[in-house]
């Protein structure tokens, strides 16, 4: 396994919005990240990775975007990203952009000429098709793909997203060109890389075929004609060629929906990009094609069989894998995996921890360090997220009553990752002096850095434990290029893992239920040297292996 830098690292991601307002108009933006550079700096952090700031209408915050060379008037100035690109460098820490070109806005100007022009060069810049040539594909926040081409009679264009968000035409050389120049230019202002958006939609089936439909709305799932399709492979081997492989940096790339035999390809040193996030164990319950506001009963065996399987795959293939819990398109960990009553110091903790030293980079969404929890959002008009707005629709078209879609909606929705960063328990939590975009949770008077930072036995202090463990301690090299060997499998409620290398193990194990156990008699000829652990561990019984409720230990093993 070849070391890199960013094997290394521990990864944050910020979205900008909800990160931290400098300027006292309810909006985060860029200086509030320079302003909190030291806080990611204690936390230990080498790499952020910031969700979009350049100009955007923000129907989608910012993944929308209209100018690719500006940066949007609410999050500050290019003056400002210059500086905040200086203020982390001199920080060591690399900061990722993250590279929205799948669709732009409809506001983008190649939009904007592409409508004003039927013969303009743009017009081809787009996927636009006749009213007799359209397909039933859904877009994915809901409704066709289609949308009707303004000024046109009887052409439409495609977005595999929202209407304003509409697809660029990657068959078109001259667009691809105008693509690469905009990476070149900011990897050449001495940025880390990217974090690739929906790059698997690159490419349309270029037959355009209907699909059997998989809906009360009659359409069928875009992912069929526009997910992964064949061909792709050709953009992206020439995107990498043209930009990323001429600088050190690395790309992560959102690539829903490839095939596990297709990973070497997306991914590795020879791969499209240096790393691709894998999904297959974000979410326990996970729906499978039924609508999104199914819940499945889930078991921690089952779910623990994707984490290995996913971790045994990537071995395989010799690649390395983004780990990550949560980001900006997902509810909150802790309320993903337990029910309220179920939330705690050792739950957070566990589940944390569970994730943060498996073999791979680690990301860490921002507040997850905190224990932030989901929106407590009390009124569906509050909701900001163009796609929560269009579950709580269909929510309510599938008879839910307005409290149920609610409900629903307030388990799933993308708006429980964006409320304010909890900074202090001051009034808004200290995200800003004013009344914030998105409502800060009710718990932020106990749950923020200020709290968290001056208790020994806080949430973000075992983060800020967990990450030194991994970056400075001398199980550093175990802990990142350490090998991946799952142990206890015999046992329904404990996930547990060996990282060994060159003859030493660490170990993890997870008490994953509100129960104690008693492990002793499963391992009876090693021996345990305790590192860490999120509840008390009396380490004179080396042998025995009580855990309590969601405890998590990390020990070192020998034998007897
Ligand atoms: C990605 C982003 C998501 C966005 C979508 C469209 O999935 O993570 O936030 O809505 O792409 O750009
Ligand atoms: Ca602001």
């Amino acid at each position: 396994m070849e070391k890199k830098w960013w094997k290394e690292a521990v990864a944050y991601q910020i979205y900008p919005k909800s990160f931290y307002d400098s300027n006292g108009d309810g909006i985060g933006d860029l200086r509030g990240i320079i302003e909190k550079l030291d806080y990611l700096v204690d936390l230990g952090i080498n790499i952020i990775w910031i969700s979009p700031f350049f100009k955007s209408p923000m129907v989608d915050n910012g993944y929308d975007i209209s100018d690719y060379y500006a940066v949007d008037p609410i999050f500050g100035s290019n003056a400002d990203l210059e500086e905040l690109i200086e203020a982390a460098s001199q920080r060591g820490i690399k900061l990722l952009f993250d590279l929205v070109v799948n669709h732009c806005s409809d506001q983008h100007e190649w939009f904007q000429k592409a409508i004003a022009d039927p013969n303009s060069k743009e017009r081809d810049y787009f996927v636009i098709r006749k009213a007799d040539q359209l397909t039933n594909w859904r877009s994915i926040f809901g409704g066709s793909v289609w949308t009707k081409l303004p000024g046109s009679e009887d052409e439409y264009y495609m977005h595999v997203f929202a209407k304003e968000q509409p697809d660029l035409n990657w068959e078109n050389p001259e667009l691809r060109q105008e693509i690469y120049k905009m990476i070149n230019y900011w990897l050449d202002k001495g940025i880390g890389g990217f974090r690739v958006d929906a790059i698997v939609y690159l490419k349309k089936n270029q037959a355009f075929p209907d699909f059997p439909s998989d809906g009360p709305d009659g359409l069928a799932s875009v992912n069929l004609g526009s997910q992964n399709q064949a061909g792709i492979g050709e953009f992206l081997t020439e995107l990498k060629a043209a930009t990323f492989q001429n600088y050190d940096c690395v790309t992560v790339g959102e690539a829903f929906g490839v095939p596990l035999a297709q990973l070497p390809e997306y991914s590795g040193e020879n791969g499209y990009f240096s790393m691709i996030f894998d999904f297959s164990y974000d979410v326990p319950d996970g729906t499978n094609g039924e609508p999104w506001y199914v819940r499945k009963p889930w078991t921690v065996k089952e779910w623990q069989q994707k984490v290995y399987q996913s971790q045994k795959i990537l071995k395989e293939f010799g690649i390395w894998s983004p780990n990550h819990m949560e980001n900006h398109d997902s509810a909150r960990v802790v309320n993903r995996f337990f029910e309220a009553d179920q939330i705690n110091f050792a739950s957070t903790t566990m589940i944390g921890a569970l994730d943060f030293f498996l073999r791979g980079t680690p990301f860490i969404y921002q507040g997850q360090e905190l224990g932030m929890k989901n929106a407590t959002i009390k009124d569906p008009n509050v909701f900001d997220d163009i796609q929560t707005k269009d579950q709580y629709q269909v929510a309510l078209a599938a008879n839910f009553s307005t409290s149920e879609a609610l409900k629903a909606v307030l388990h799933r929705s993308r708006d429980n990752a964006r409320t304010p960063m909890q900074w202090q328990d001051e009034i808004y939590a200290g995200f800003s002096s004013a009344q914030p975009w998105l409502p800060v949770n009710d718990d932020y008077r106990e749950y923020n850095v200020a709290t968290e930072r001056n208790d020994a036995n806080s949430i973000l202090n075992f983060y800020r434990r967990m990450i030194e463990i991994r970056q400075k301690s001398a199980y550093r090299e175990i802990l990142i290029y350490g090998d991946f060997r799952p142990v206890y499998l015999d046992l329904d409620n404990i996930v547990a893992y060996d990282r060994h290398l060159a003859g030493k193990t660490v170990r993890v194990i997870c008490n994953f239920q509100n129960q104690a156990i008693e492990l002793q008699k499963y391992r009876q000829n090693e021996k345990y040297q305790l590192i860490l652990s999120n509840d008390a561990y009396s380490t004179n019984q080396e042998q025995l292996l009580q855990l309590n409720p969601y405890q998590v230990i990390l020990v070192e093993v020998t034998e007897q």
